[in-house]
């Protein structure tokens, strides 16, 4: 739990990726807490309108040459890496690019903050690709790294520079490792935002996509909930033993749901049943992820949504944004 006095002191928190889908619910929440916010974005994915009017906006790609005079001359306490290439399929299609991003982005990002000597660096990684297909569930913190794609071998990448930096320069490092995030701001048109698929589907009275036999599980997490562990991770205690795992915590809920209980969820709160179109299994998609997420409940966090509440409040926003001509 942060010290009383960290919990009251306001910071300097420069957000990469903050114009993103989870970046921005994650500026929100700092910017709630009392903390002044920068947010360093291309816009490749992320949206200006997405950007708390609160914030300062830098656009700015994290791989790019002026990263590390910004960072110097800000002086910032806290840099949270949400900046990334989000796509698997991308990441297949042109790894280098992926790499560029993920990888030479986050090390001029770390190079920058080892200079400037921010306290710490919280990064984002991803629970749904690290362990590849697992052997335990809901899967531990410690259960062997096997990503498949480019994105997930870049995350895990990313994991292992954090932890070059801490050892090699003593730069400050967490990592939380997501499951399926979802909620307001969701990307409809990406491979990631089955809900935010499921919701405009349903507003539209269109069938919804199932690909396989739809009992593949996912961990689905609210987009708020993670902006709180998010919070969290910017004061807990850190361990100093050796190891990317040691930092490292997952943010999900623990509990696994099927694709076919998401779409009956879904379909009970838009009190709409389309209908269901059956496509064939995509190639290499995990048939089971679920995290188990003690190590970051036991640092005071745990999911204040339901999945049901969740649902029914990015249900919501979707359709408001989609009857106000914003979406
Ligand atoms: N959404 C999920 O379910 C999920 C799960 C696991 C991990 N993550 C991680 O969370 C982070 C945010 O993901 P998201 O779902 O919000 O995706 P997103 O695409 O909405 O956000 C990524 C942001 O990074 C920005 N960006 C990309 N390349 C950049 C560059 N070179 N320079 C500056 N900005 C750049 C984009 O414009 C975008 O705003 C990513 O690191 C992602 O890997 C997300």
């Amino acid at each position: 739990m942060p010290t009383p006095e960290l919990a009251r002191v306001s910071r300097r928190v420069l957000i990469t990726g903050g114009a993103g889908f989870v970046g921005s619910h994650v500026a929100d929440a700092h910017i709630a807490r009392g903390d002044r916010v920068w947010i360093m974005d291309d816009l490749s994915s992320g949206r200006s309108t997405n950007v708390p009017s609160r914030a300062d906006f830098i656009e700015m790609d994290i791989a790019g040459p002026r990263v590390r005079e910004l960072i110097c001359d800000v002086g910032f306490d806290l840099i949270n890496h949400h900046a990334a290439q989000i796509d698997v399929r991308a990441s297949v299609a042109d790894p280098i690019a992926d790499a560029r991003t993920n990888i030479v982005g986050l090390i001029n990002i770390l190079e920058a903050a080892r200079e400037a000597g921010t306290r710490r660096v919280v990064f984002v990684s991803s629970g749904g690709v690290v362990y590849g297909e697992p052997e335990v569930y809901p899967t531990p913190e410690s259960a062997p790294k096997r990503p498949v794609s480019p994105y997930g071998v870049s995350k895990l990448a990313g994991e292992h520079y954090l932890d070059s930096f801490r050892e090699v320069h003593g730069l400050e490092c967490a990592v939380l490792r997501y499951g399926n995030v979802y909620g307001p701001r969701q990307d409809p048109h990406g491979e990631a935002g089955v809900v935010a698929i499921f919701c405009n589907r349903l507003i539209d009275g269109q069938p919804l996509d199932i690909y396989g036999d739809g009992e593949q599980t996912r961990d689905y997490v609210y987009a708020e909930d993670v902006a709180t562990a998010n919070l969290i991770a910017a004061d807990m205690p850190l361990e100093d033993g050796a190891g990317i795992d040691a930092r490292a915590f997952n943010v999900g809920t623990g509990e696994a749901t099927s694709v076919n209980t998401l779409a009956t969820l879904l379909e009970e709160i838009a009190g709409a049943r389309p209908g269901r179109t059956h496509r064939d299994a995509r190639p290499g998609e995990l048939r089971r992820s679920v995290l188990s997420t003690a190590r970051i409940r036991a640092m005071g966090w745990s999911p204040a949504h339901t999945l049901r509440e969740g649902l029914a409040r990015t249900f919501r926003h979707i359709a408001a944004e989609r009857a106000a001509g914003t979406a």
